[in-house]
Formats: C-alpha cells, structure tokens, sequence
C-alpha cells in the first residue's frame, strides 16, 4: 500500500510513498493534503520513488492543540523526520506548493544538503502583510468555532481558475473538511508569522523551477517571475488555464514541464 503511517517526534503523520528510483518530495499547500497532488503521484511513481506527506493536522496525520502555532522551522525539520524515517538520508528532489514553498524556503535555510533540486510552485518569498496576518488570526478563530468545512466555499473561489470543473472543486471541499480545525488554525498562524525569505533567493545552488498558473491571483504570475530572476539557476514556467492549483488544474501541462526540468537535472 503506498500509504504509510510514520511516528515521528511529535506524533504521527501519514505519507504516500511509492516508486523506485531518485526521490520526489511532494509538499501540499494549505488546508489541503497529499491528495492534490494525485496527477502527479500516479504519473511520476512510474519513474521515481514519490513521497507525499500530510504535513501535521492535515489529510490522515495526528493534529495539535488548539492554541498551536506551526511555524516553517516546525513544517521543515518534520520533513527531515520523515526522511530519515523512510532511510533516505541522501539529496532529494523537492516540489512545494504555496505552503509547500514556503516551507521549501525554510528548509533550503536548514538543510540545503538535502535537496538535489527545487520546485516553487504557485508561492512566494514574502512574508505577510499587517492586513493578511490579521485575516489569518481571524481563519484561526473561524475554523474552531465553526469547523474546517466553513472554509471551503472561501478557499474555492481563490484556489482555482474559472470553469474549475464540480468534481475538483469537490476533491477540495473534501480535503479541508477532512484537515483538523486545529491544524488550520495552527498552520495559519504560522504562515502569518513566517520569515520574508527574498534575500536568500541569490544564494540557492541547486537547478529550481518556478511554477505558476496563469491565472494565479494568490501569487501572481508576474511576482514569481521576480522571485525566479533572484535565484542563480533556475527556469520560470507559466502553466496555462490554470490558477493557484495549477499541478490539479492543468496536470498534462504541469507533468510535462516538471518532467523536462528533472531530465534537465539529471543531464547535470
Ligand atoms: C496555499 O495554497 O498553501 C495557501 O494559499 C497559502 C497561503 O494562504 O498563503
């Protein structure tokens, strides 16, 4: 089965893992779980061994106390955990969304050993303003008096592009509503808290991709060109008919050019 239950030092976390060959590390975006990133895991296991943790309260891993804070350092080091876990204590490739590329930033700080390349997607390098720490205090609050589903029909419309067919918006419904109201809230205050990390960019030595739907408004196509300018080696895509799930929404054009970047990676 490739669904895995890991123990790690705080707890339990489910991750999907299966393939053989180079590694792919498959970091989900927020409220969200291993599952978005299905158009991936099954194309890509035929080639690699795919990993794709549910990040702590999300999908089917142990959550926290309702008070928690989630900070990129916590997200980061898990990772690490979990590797070693699984015996992979070597260089691997790693594919953050959103969420997933903030941690990716941190982690990059923290174990840039670790990593043999790097893909942002549909992220950024800047931290929160005043206004979107804020909402995130207020989501924190919302979801635990009113449950992770109370954030569902409010993420849909940001997430996707327009013409998101129901069955896709209904796969994200489904993931939110089974995230933790305390691993939402845990997470949001950790991203309201998270570190700006733009100046970094410039120091990064591995090959990167930056990813981004064209309809992106969460992070905007034109702010990821920026941020992929920064980095030393790195190529810049933009993923047509697609918004802020671009690896959902558009998974042909995605595979493809995430499939030509590690060809890239591996002919060094
Ligand atoms: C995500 O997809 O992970 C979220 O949009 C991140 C965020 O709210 O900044």
């Amino acid at each position: 089965m490739p669904l895995k239950t890991i123990s790690i030092t705080n707890g339990q976390r489910q991750v999907f893992d299966e393939g053989e060959g180079e590694v792919l590390v498959f970091i989900h975006g927020f409220p969200l779980d291993h599952r978005m990133w299905q158009e991936q895991l099954k194309e890509f296991s035929r080639e690699y061994r795919v990993i794709a943790p549910d990040l702590c309260g999300f999908g089917g891993s142990e959550s926290v106390a309702d008070d928690a804070v989630l900070s990129m350092k916590q997200f980061s080091d898990e990772l690490v955990e979990i590797l070693l876990a699984l015996d992979l204590d070597i260089p691997v490739h790693l594919i953050g969304l959103s969420l997933g590329g903030y941690i990716l930033g941190q982690f990059q700080k923290d174990h840039a050993m670790r990593i043999a390349s790097m893909v942002f997607c549909d992220t950024k390098s800047t931290a929160d303003t005043e206004d979107a720490k804020e909402n995130r205090y207020k989501t924190a609050r919302v979801v635990l008096e009113a449950g992770s589903h109370s954030l569902a029909e409010v993420m849909g419309t940001k997430l996707f592009a327009l013409d998101t067919p129901e069955s896709t918006l209904e796969m994200m419904r489904t993931m939110i509503a089974d995230a933790s109201p305390a691993g939402i809230a845990a997470a949001s205050r950790g991203m309201a808290e998270r570190n700006d990390f733009t100046d970094q960019l410039g120091t990064f030595r591995v090959p990167t991709l930056v990813v981004v739907g064209e309809h992106d408004s969460i992070s905007p196509p034109d702010e990821m060109r920026e941020m992929s300018e920064k980095i030393p080696n790195s190529e810049f895509v933009e993923i047509a008919d697609a918004g802020h799930m671009s690896p959902l929404e558009n998974p042909q054009e995605f595979n493809a050019v995430l499939r030509a970047f590690l060809r890239w990676v591996e002919l060094g």
